[in-house]
Protein backbone atom coordinates (compact mmCIF):
# COMPACT_ATOMS: atom_id res chain seq x y z
CA UNK A 1 0.00 0.00 0.00
CA UNK A 2 3.14 2.35 1.21
CA UNK A 3 4.34 1.55 -2.50
CA UNK A 4 1.49 1.93 -4.26
CA UNK A 5 0.92 5.71 -2.19
CA UNK A 6 4.18 6.98 -3.23
CA UNK A 7 4.13 6.21 -6.82
CA UNK A 8 0.64 7.74 -6.92
CA UNK A 9 1.88 10.87 -5.10
CA UNK A 10 4.70 11.35 -7.50
CA UNK A 11 2.92 10.50 -10.86
CA UNK A 12 0.38 13.69 -9.77
CA UNK A 13 2.50 15.62 -11.35
CA UNK A 14 2.03 14.50 -14.50
CA UNK A 15 -1.50 15.31 -14.63
CA UNK A 16 -2.51 18.07 -17.76
CA UNK A 17 -4.51 20.37 -16.12
CA UNK A 18 -4.28 23.71 -17.00
CA UNK A 19 -7.82 24.94 -16.75
CA UNK A 20 -9.10 22.88 -13.27
CA UNK A 21 -5.21 22.77 -11.76
CA UNK A 22 -6.91 20.02 -10.00
CA UNK A 23 -4.26 17.20 -10.53
CA UNK A 24 -5.76 13.17 -10.22
CA UNK A 25 -3.54 10.50 -10.01
CA UNK A 26 -4.48 6.32 -10.79
CA UNK A 27 -2.10 3.90 -10.05
CA UNK A 28 -3.42 0.65 -11.16
CA UNK A 29 -1.70 -2.78 -9.52
CA UNK A 30 -1.73 -6.03 -11.45
CA UNK A 31 -1.70 -9.50 -9.70
CA UNK A 32 1.88 -10.10 -11.02
CA UNK A 33 2.44 -6.31 -8.86
CA UNK A 34 3.19 -4.43 -12.21
CA UNK A 35 1.84 -1.04 -12.33
CA UNK A 36 -0.10 0.89 -14.70
CA UNK A 37 -0.15 4.88 -14.39
CA UNK A 38 -2.98 7.75 -15.41
CA UNK A 39 -3.52 11.25 -15.06
CA UNK A 40 -6.17 13.39 -16.44
CA UNK A 41 -5.74 15.12 -19.44
CA UNK A 42 -7.51 18.16 -20.01
CA UNK A 43 -8.56 19.47 -22.75
CA UNK A 44 -9.56 23.48 -24.65
CA UNK A 45 -12.60 21.63 -24.88
CA UNK A 46 -13.58 20.70 -22.01
CA UNK A 47 -15.87 17.52 -22.43
CA UNK A 48 -12.44 15.89 -24.10
CA UNK A 49 -11.19 15.80 -20.57
CA UNK A 50 -10.03 11.94 -19.49
CA UNK A 51 -9.85 11.15 -16.18
CA UNK A 52 -7.47 10.10 -14.49
CA UNK A 53 -8.69 6.37 -13.57
CA UNK A 54 -9.87 5.92 -17.03
CA UNK A 55 -6.37 7.07 -18.36
CA UNK A 56 -4.60 3.91 -16.35
CA UNK A 57 -6.82 1.79 -17.52
CA UNK A 58 -6.96 2.27 -21.07
CA UNK A 59 -3.04 2.07 -20.72
CA UNK A 60 -3.14 -1.12 -19.05
CA UNK A 61 -5.57 -2.55 -21.44
CA UNK A 62 -3.55 -1.29 -24.41
CA UNK A 63 -1.09 -2.99 -23.46
CA UNK A 64 -2.87 -6.36 -23.45
CA UNK A 65 -4.02 -6.53 -19.80
CA UNK A 66 -7.08 -8.52 -19.27
CA UNK A 67 -9.65 -7.91 -16.35
CA UNK A 68 -8.20 -10.71 -14.55
CA UNK A 69 -4.79 -9.79 -13.76
CA UNK A 70 -6.12 -6.59 -12.07
CA UNK A 71 -5.58 -6.41 -8.41
CA UNK A 72 -6.19 -2.75 -7.28
CA UNK A 73 -6.47 0.71 -8.43
CA UNK A 74 -5.22 3.80 -6.14
CA UNK A 75 -6.71 7.31 -6.90
CA UNK A 76 -5.11 10.03 -5.61
CA UNK A 77 -4.93 13.68 -5.28
CA UNK A 78 -3.15 16.69 -3.45
CA UNK A 79 -6.27 17.44 -0.60
CA UNK A 80 -6.47 16.72 2.96
CA UNK A 81 -9.92 14.93 1.66
CA UNK A 82 -10.67 11.92 -0.16
CA UNK A 83 -11.84 12.05 -3.84
CA UNK A 84 -14.01 9.57 -5.04
CA UNK A 85 -13.84 8.34 -9.16
CA UNK A 86 -16.87 10.44 -10.94
CA UNK A 87 -19.64 8.24 -11.95
CA UNK A 88 -18.04 7.82 -15.99
CA UNK A 89 -14.97 6.23 -14.00
CA UNK A 90 -16.87 3.81 -11.99
CA UNK A 91 -19.26 2.41 -15.44
CA UNK A 92 -15.74 1.90 -16.69
CA UNK A 93 -13.84 0.52 -13.50
CA UNK A 94 -17.00 -1.62 -13.01
CA UNK A 95 -16.55 -3.47 -16.43
CA UNK A 96 -12.70 -3.28 -16.89
CA UNK A 97 -11.63 -4.57 -13.34
CA UNK A 98 -12.98 -7.69 -11.40
CA UNK A 99 -16.22 -6.99 -9.28
CA UNK A 100 -14.37 -8.21 -5.98
CA UNK A 101 -11.52 -5.53 -6.59
CA UNK A 102 -10.31 -2.73 -4.22
CA UNK A 103 -10.41 0.69 -5.40
CA UNK A 104 -8.48 2.63 -3.25
CA UNK A 105 -8.96 6.27 -2.04
CA UNK A 106 -5.82 8.37 -1.04
CA UNK A 107 -5.82 12.08 0.52
CA UNK A 108 -2.38 13.50 0.80
CA UNK A 109 -2.26 12.91 4.79
CA UNK A 110 -1.51 9.38 3.57
CA UNK A 111 -4.69 7.93 4.78
CA UNK A 112 -7.11 5.54 2.17
CA UNK A 113 -10.51 4.65 2.30
CA UNK A 114 -10.91 1.12 -0.26
CA UNK A 115 -14.55 0.23 -1.51
CA UNK A 116 -15.33 -3.21 -3.41
CA UNK A 117 -15.72 -2.32 -7.45
CA UNK A 118 -19.24 -3.76 -6.82
CA UNK A 119 -20.04 -1.48 -3.87
CA UNK A 120 -18.69 1.72 -5.71
CA UNK A 121 -21.31 1.50 -8.42
CA UNK A 122 -24.61 -0.54 -7.04
CA UNK A 123 -27.08 -0.91 -9.52
CA UNK A 124 -24.50 -0.69 -12.38
CA UNK A 125 -25.02 -1.48 -16.25
CA UNK A 126 -22.85 -4.26 -17.31
CA UNK A 127 -23.07 -6.50 -20.56
CA UNK A 128 -25.06 -8.79 -18.75
CA UNK A 129 -28.34 -6.28 -19.08
CA UNK A 130 -27.51 -6.46 -22.87
N1 LIG B 1 -11.19 13.94 -12.41
C1 LIG B 1 -10.51 12.75 -12.47
O1 LIG B 1 -9.42 12.65 -13.07
N2 LIG B 1 -11.07 11.67 -11.87
C2 LIG B 1 -12.27 11.69 -11.21
O2 LIG B 1 -12.78 10.65 -10.86
C3 LIG B 1 -12.91 12.97 -10.92
C4 LIG B 1 -12.47 14.11 -11.77
C5 LIG B 1 -10.60 15.11 -13.09
C6 LIG B 1 -11.36 15.61 -14.28
C7 LIG B 1 -10.88 17.03 -14.36
O3 LIG B 1 -9.65 17.05 -15.08
C8 LIG B 1 -10.59 17.42 -12.93
O4 LIG B 1 -10.54 16.21 -12.18
C9 LIG B 1 -11.64 18.32 -12.29
O5 LIG B 1 -12.91 17.82 -12.50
Amino acid sequence: MKKLYEIAKENAKNAYVPYSEFAVSAVLELENGEIFKGVNVENASYGLSNCAERSALFSAYSNGIKKEDIKRIMVYTDHDYFVSPCGACRQVIRELMPDDASVIMADNQGNFKEVKNTDLLPFGFTKEDL
